[in-house]
């Protein structure tokens, strides 16, 4: 016999996680078996391959010999039936499991004792409404709903967020960002303190906000900020299309204050910032939903003409269900593979000939982003930064913010989840994907940096049940 540590390289190309090169059992006592109904078969093998990666006994079959059951997504009614359907067990039977006791098992490196919590039992406080300590900690495993009850609370914390992200504190822009998004998915109002107890993000700066303005209506600080000359200008220069934080920061330091300040110094802008400038009025109010529409049937009507059998899609703000939005975002594609390329300076140059551009900004395609290099957020489609004029009856027109997206058709479900946001949402379910799955989520696909391997996917539940995660709606992810 070999020694262990030889043999745990033997006929391995991708490291632990071949089948090949199994180390050996490390937990003689736990016998899993994951059962599949709601897991899926790719997740399933690829849960499996992790356990046994780990030294953790995994069974393909429901042998008598199996000690724990892992399901997911399942109700302990169904887990119970589940159990019920199966003939074949062993002195004791085994017991039902949540994917909870996995995952955490999976992070400790060992079985980890089990809970109350991992167990899928009919008892009677199962029935009892959720409270605060089932509120997940990551918003993609959580509904947030447009409308919600607490508007007042989550404005004034994302008001804070938005102030610390213009003086660059990225981790005190998520935590306020965070506590409002939890805000938003509670069911009712929070109308005292003690409903903020265990409730994630809500603690320490974010608890102290909510305290005021319970007790007093208003909360200092952010009264304080919103009336800054520093926030003002911060909000004016970073509405400008074509100005990020630093510029706009820039530009404060150096004592300007104004639209009028900028348009002054029109040498040192952008094309775009030029742009912006230009049609700010426009691009400042904010767009209505038939708008969103109207502009895209019109590209629909030139992308078909075009390339027949492309299709458009409506996504962002607008396919979350919001009723107006800051710009229009398109996903152009075609249902067979390919056919979408070369597409977008056709289309530009016909809508250029119609007269419906103000302004567009070409940017080639590229790599895919999870292949690139991690951390990089700007996804590689081929796509335009536009500004389409649209009509407005009687004889007047509107400038509005349009992106288009060219997406080949084994990415879209991808892009489509990437695109329809939050982007809180989108956030939290890529630092979910890499923190509690070892995956690299981007609009482009779902990737395992260990398996070296890339997930195919035909729709947005696919990478969901993927993921592990309860499938969310679009009206849902508006966390
Ligand atoms: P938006 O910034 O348009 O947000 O990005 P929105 O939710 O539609 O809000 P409004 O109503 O227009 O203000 C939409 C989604 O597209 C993603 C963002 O992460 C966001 O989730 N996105 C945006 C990208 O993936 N890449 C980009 O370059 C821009
Ligand atoms: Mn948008």
């Amino acid at each position: 016999m070999l020694p262990k540590r030889r043999r745990e390289r033997v006929g391995s190309p991708v490291g632990a996680f071949a089948a090949s090169a199994l180390p050996s059992v490390r937990f003689p006592d736990v016998a899993i078996y994951l059962a599949e109904p709601r897991m899926g078969r790719s997740r399933r093998a690829f849960l499996s391959r992790l356990a046994r990666s780990k030294g953790f006994r995994v069974l393909d079959t429901c042998s008598p010999e199996v000690t724990h059951v892992v399901m997911e997504q399942t109700s302990a009614e169904e887990a119970q039936r589940w159990q019920e359907a199966r003939t074949a067990s062993g002195p004791a039977p085994p017991v039902l499991l949540d994917i909870s006791w996995f995952t955490e098992s999976m992070a400790a490196g060992q079985p980890v004792s089990v809970e109350r919590r991992h167990r899928l039992e009919v008892t009677a406080s199962r029935d009892s409404p959720p409270g605060p300590s089932q509120m997940p900690v990551y918003a993609c495993q959580r509904p947030t709903p447009l409308l919600h009850h607490n508007t007042h609370l989550s404005e004034a914390l994302e008001t804070l967020a938005e102030a610390a992200g213009f003086e660059g504190s990225e981790g005190r822009l998520l935590s306020f960002r965070r506590a409002a998004s939890v805000l938003r998915a509670l069911p009712g109002p929070v109308t005292a303190l003690s409903q903020l107890q265990g409730l994630p993000y809500l603690g320490g700066h974010s608890f102290r906000v909510v305290q005021e303005l319970l007790e007093h209506g208003v909360c200092e600080e952010v009264e304080r900020i919103q009336s800054s000359d520093r926030y003002q200008t911060m909000k004016l220069f970073t509405q400008v299309f074509g100005v990020g934080v630093k510029t706009a920061n820039r530009w404060y330091q150096e004592g300007l204050r104004t639209l009028d300040d900028l348009r002054k110094q029109s040498q040192r802008l952008t094309r775009q910032q030029r742009a912006g400038l230009q049609y700010h009025q426009d691009l400042s109010t904010p767009v209505q939903r038939p708008d969103a529409e109207a502009l895209q049937q019109v590209v629909e009507v030139a992308v078909r003409q075009t390339l027949p059998g492309a299709t458009v899609t409506l996504t962002g703000g607008f396919r979350r269900g919001k009723l107006q939005g800051h710009d229009v975002d398109l996903l152009i594609s075609h249902p067979e593979e390919g056919q979408e390329v070369g597409l977008l300076p056709q289309l530009l140059l016909r809508l250029q000939d119609q007269g419906l551009l103000m302004y567009q900004q070409y940017q080639r395609g590229g790599e895919p982003s999870h292949i690139v290099r991690q951390g990089h957020t700007m996804d590689a489609f081929e796509r335009s930064f536009c500004i389409f004029r649209l009509p407005q009856p009687p004889g007047a027109w509107k400038a509005v913010r349009v992106d288009l997206v060219v997406v080949p058709i084994s990415q879209f479900p991808f892009a489509l989840l990437g695109w329809t946001g939050s982007q809180l949402f989108e956030r939290e379910l890529r630092r979910f994907s890499h923190q509690e799955r070892g995956l690299r989520l981007t609009s482009q696909g779902l990737f395992d940096p260990e398996q070296k391997r890339v997930f195919h996917a035909t729709s947005e539940e696919d990478i969901f049940r993927h993921l592990g995660l309860k499938y969310l709606p679009p009206e849902q992810r508006n966390a």
